[in-house]
């Protein structure tokens, strides 16, 4: 074929792939000019999860009637006109190209009304044909019948209930970014959510629930150009997926790996692996400090000066979460961390010791208190000194133990009668096991070490048929559209698991029945953290590629928690599945699970000459 320029239309429909990803990209770029033409009230109608309808009505600006052609039209935006404007955008749209894109792929009709103008008018995408309307104020935008005209492309939504939770998705995030503006969500006739304009902490008590704001640290930081302000979770309230983690950039919301990074570092010591903090941040710096033109979508944002502003979130959350006494054994040292200014983010090692904080020690145990802190200040300030008396390596699990496959008992006499792990002595706080052996004294992280043999066992979950235990009660329990979409998508895999799910009801799942092995796990948490972790996979050669993640998520919901009292016996069937099973001395998350300390060492650390 000899080069032709496209025609236009075609164009349009290929720069739609990248804008038009699914009926909620529509709804963010709809919603979005809406906020930029300065709108107190707006009002979203989907049905069909979008699929069939997309109809946003504002009250802001309206567009002029000569303008309306236009605003159809590639490259045109009344957001910009020059590169230095680019440079300081500070609306949401800059690109002049999303109702193109939008039109190019549906049946698209714009009504509005601005105020000059004697009465309203509309225009049709296809036909472009304007003719006079009524409307006394504001914008509508009706898109209908979405990738009509590119089948292809239709055959990729999803079924309507994930299309609408993804519609859903869109809505929060500008609606936490704006409670000033007045917002009303309305599926398939239905109002699913109303929210009045107010403050920002009715706003996202709205959004989020009063659980989250009562587990959260307000988070004011300012320091030069940089300000960050929002709510920021306390490891108490963690959630098993990220579908809580909201962060913005001069109001735009942004998926951005730098700033992800930072706040997990924020979080590393204080929570464990597999939980996920739940936020709603704000970033405010100058515009010219970032770069919003990275992708069509405007996701993605690219910083200036990354480093600072790293450190900068960094710092802002690691002080407000140690302020808040959620680190408290630990808090000298990240009181120390905070105020050591812009030196790299604390190592992650710290983790092992802290990470069951999100558990704290109830009521009853306030007798033991200041024992055991000060216990905890002793062995804080032993451990970084290697000199002051024992090796910190006796803290870690032998390296040759996991190579070996098996556990393999430190300096044990090889003796039929005694088992490498030892006896249970005792449980210390909820948390950890004491046992002695023949050789000293063992130390075990309970769950952890729960979670390494339950996750060991789980592995032959997908493979063959597995133990089903039915519950004599089905497990009912209320869950959001997403989930019950994840529900329907996956059933099949989850039967294979072991899991008989079926819906209750409109937004309501019953468990029959769970794999054997989980039987004594909380159904409703664990079944809603495996939907959630399913919904993040587009397929099923992901969900079998990542399939180890999965039973990450179900082994440590399995595993027994921290402050649940454990029997001397229950204690020593567990020293004896830590035995029998490879690779028990490491939790799924890479952490030790179980340590020893022998004779010898003890002696050490009283000066003890044997
Ligand atoms: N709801 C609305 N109220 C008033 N004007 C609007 C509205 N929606 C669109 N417009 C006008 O139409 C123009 C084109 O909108 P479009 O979304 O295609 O581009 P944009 O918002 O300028 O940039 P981007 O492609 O980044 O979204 C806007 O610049 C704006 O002037
Ligand atoms: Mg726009």
């Amino acid at each position: 074929m000899p080069i032709q320029l496209l025609p236009d239309h075609l164009i349009n429909q290929i720069a739609a792939g990248e804008v038009v990803e699914r009926p909620a990209s529509v709804l963010k770029e709809v919603l979005e000019n809406a906020m930029d033409a300065g709108s107190t009230a707006v009002e979203v109608q989907l049905e069909q999860g979008g699929v069939r309808r997309i109809r946003v009505t504002d009250d802001g600006s309206g567009i002029p009637k000569d303008e309306l052609p236009l605003a159809l039209e590639r490259h045109a935006t009344s957001k910009i006109a020059s590169l230095d404007d680019l440079e300081r955008v500070g609306t949401m749209g800059f690109r002049g190209e999303a109702l193109a894109a939008i039109a190019a792929v549906s049946r698209m009709s714009i009504t509005s009304r601005f105020d000059t103008e004697p009465h309203a008018w509309r225009i049709d995408a296809d036909p472009r044909e304007l003719a006079p309307a009524a409307l006394n104020h504001g914008t509508v935008v009706d898109v209908a019948d979405l990738y009509f005209n590119t089948p292809a492309r239709r055959k990729f939504l999803k079924s309507e209930g994930t299309e609408f939770a993804h519609c859903d998705d869109v809505f929060r995030r500008v609606a936490l970014a704006r409670p000033d503006v007045a917002l009303q969500l309305t599926h398939n006739g239905r109002v699913s959510l109303r929210l009045p304009s107010g403050r920002r902490e009715a706003r996202v008590r709205a959004l989020l629930g009063d659980d989250f704001l009562a587990a959260a640290r307000s988070i004011e930081a300012e320091s030069g150009l940089l300000r960050l302000s929002g709510f920021a979770s306390l490891p108490a309230y963690s959630r098993s997926s990220r579908d809580a983690q909201f962060f913005y950039v001069n109001g735009r919301f942004v998926r951005d790996k730098l700033v992800t990074h930072a706040i997990r570092e924020a979080y590393a010591d204080i929570l464990h692996g597999s939980r996920h903090p739940a936020y709603v941040l704000f970033l405010e710096l100058d515009p010219f400090g970032v770069d919003v033109n990275v992708h069509p979508a405007k996701i993605e944002v690219r910083f200036r000066d990354s480093r600072a502003v790293h450190q900068f979130v960094y710092h802002a959350i690691h002080r407000a979460l140690a302020a808040s006494g959620a680190g408290a054994v630990g808090s000298p040292a990240a009181e120390a961390d905070a105020t050591q200014g812009a030196e790299s983010p604390a190592p992650a090692s710290h983790a092992p010791q802290q990470t069951y904080f999100h558990q704290p020690p109830q009521q009853g145990r306030l007798a033991m208190e200041p024992a055991s802190r000060a216990y905890f200040d002793f062995a804080a300030s032993a451990r970084p000194e290697p000199a002051a008396g024992f090796s910190a390596t006796a803290f870690a699990p032998r390296p040759g133990a996991a190579a070996s496959g098996g556990m393999a008992a430190p300096a044990l006499p090889a003796s039929d009668l005694a088992p490498p792990l030892g006896y249970a002595v005792a449980q210390l706080h909820g948390v950890y096991i004491l046992a002695q052996n023949e050789a000293g004294l063992i130390l075990v992280d309970m769950h952890a070490a729960h979670e390494r043999i339950l996750y060991e066992r789980l592995k032959t979950l997908l493979d063959g048929t597995p133990g089903v235990q039915r519950l004599l009660i089905p497990a009912v329990f209320g869950v959001g559209a997403k989930d019950m979409a994840s529900a329907e998508e996956h059933a099949g895999l989850l039967e294979r698991m072991g899991f008989e799910i079926a819906p209750a009801g409109p937004q309501e799942l019953a468990v029959r029945s769970v794999p054997a092995l989980l039987a004594s796990a909380q159904v409703s948490e664990l079944v809603r953290a495996l939907l959630s972790e399913l919904r993040d996979y587009p397929s099923t050669e992901v969900i079998t590629a990542r399939r180890n993640e999965l039973l990450a998520t179900m082994a440590c919901h399995g595993a027994v928690r921290a402050n649940r009292t454990l029997t001397i016996p229950e204690m020593n069937a567990l020293l004896r599945e830590m035995e029998a099973t490879d690779r028990a001395d490491q939790c799924n998350h890479g952490r030790p699970t179980w340590t020893a300390l022998t004779m010898t060492e003890l002696d050490k650390l009283f000066l003890r000459g044997r």
